[in-house]
């Protein structure tokens, strides 16, 4: 190891000392571990997400399931109605498969990387997080902020996602065998306010003259990345079907898209691409225009027909008559939420 790494660790934690960013979630640096619910929960929801968007979200599940065990005995129907808005749906049924797993064992989170990575859902990152940030752990935790950092700290040339194991290890190089947990989220706190991914201000980086890719005049080359594939784009249809003030949604299958969530009834664009499923009753329907969302995988269309007349209707499928009142507590997936205010334009 170059001597320059071995000074990294403490330019980062005294760094971490004067400029953490303070979030419900954490200890103020170098105090006492927080609660390992709270630490879970939050990383949970911070994957794919952003600190800005997860903080409402954090206060609303905190606040209402205050321990584990209260969040592993509510309905899967209450916690992903909770959870609607913040995308990656399987995340939500996880977290509840591993509430009710951590309930289980009495309500403790095994403290190791190891046994943390056995739990239901959770994945290598969030085992690393919550081994470092709520039990002190020596761990490697990356995230995307993570990478950013190690790839212009080393002038790492390989692309992403080929360069993971590489950024891992570099990662590995340069973690303390203490405070791996405040390391680990002074280098978040960094890649999110001083490394950013344009106009880096590398003149309050505390590591800037130990940086390859500053010394290159060239930061924001870093992470390199493969070109991304074109995203497929597929065509759909939603169908609104309103009656007394009150709107037809149905609850979607716990396998697949949107899993287990509810929703306007569909056409069935999740499991096919050409936009001509059938309707769910029969009768005149009206276009009421499209709304776009992009999925991980694919960009889609989706289409909204609603349907005309006022006699009464019996959808064939099984759902429920939702007064549209009270359309913002039915937990509707941002899609969904979308079309919605759509039809509620349109009928204005
Ligand atoms: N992103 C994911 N986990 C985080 C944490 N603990 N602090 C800041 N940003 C994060």
């Amino acid at each position: 190891m170059d001597a320059s790494r071995d000074t990294i660790p403490d330019k980062v934690l005294d760094w971490y000392d004067a400029h953490a960013r303070t979030l419900p979630w954490r200890a103020a640096p170098g105090t006492p571990a927080p609660d390992p619910y709270r630490v879970w929960l939050s990383e949970v929801m911070l994957q794919q997400t952003t600190v800005a968007a997860v903080k409402d979200y954090f206060a609303k599940f905190t606040s209402r399931w205050p321990t584990v065990t209260d969040l592993a005995a509510a309905s899967d129907e209450d916690v992903m109605a909770a959870w609607a808005g913040l995308g990656y749906y399987a995340r939500a049924r996880n977290l509840l498969a591993c509430a009710r797993e951590v309930a289980a064992r009495g309500g403790v989170f095994p403290n190791t990387e190891e046994g943390l990575r056995a739990l239901p859902g959770l994945g290598a990152y969030t085992a690393a997080a919550v081994a470092a940030i709520a039990f002190g752990r020596r761990a490697v935790v990356v995230d995307a902020n993570v990478e950013r950092v190690v790839t212009r700290l080393f002038a790492l040339d390989e692309a992403l996602p080929g360069a993971r194991p590489a950024i891992r290890a570099l990662t590995d190089t340069i973690t303390p065998d203490t405070r791996a947990g405040d390391f680990a989220q002074a280098l978040m706190d960094m890649g999110a306010t001083v490394c950013t991914t344009r106009a880096p201000r590398c003149l309050l980086c505390p590591i800037s003259a130990d940086c390859r890719a500053r010394a290159m005049g060239e930061p924001e080359r870093f992470p390199v990345k493969a070109p991304k594939k074109a995203k497929p784009t597929r065509k759909g249809r939603a169908f609104w079907i309103e009656r007394d003030e009150q709107v037809w949604l149905v609850r979607r299958a716990d396998k697949g898209m949107l899993g287990g969530m509810r929703a306007l009834p569909d056409d069935g664009w999740s499991a096919r691409s050409d936009g001509h499923g059938e309707p769910p009753i029969a009768g005149r329907w009206e276009s009421a225009g499209r709304v776009g969302h992009v999925f991980t995988h694919f960009a889609l269309e989706l289409g909204l027909s609603v349907h005309l007349g006022d006699s009464p209707v019996d959808p064939m499928s099984e759902g429920e008559w939702w007064p549209l009142d009270r359309l913002d507590e039915a937990g509707l997936p941002t899609l969904f939420a979308k079309a919605a205010g759509l039809a509620l334009a349109e009928m204005a």
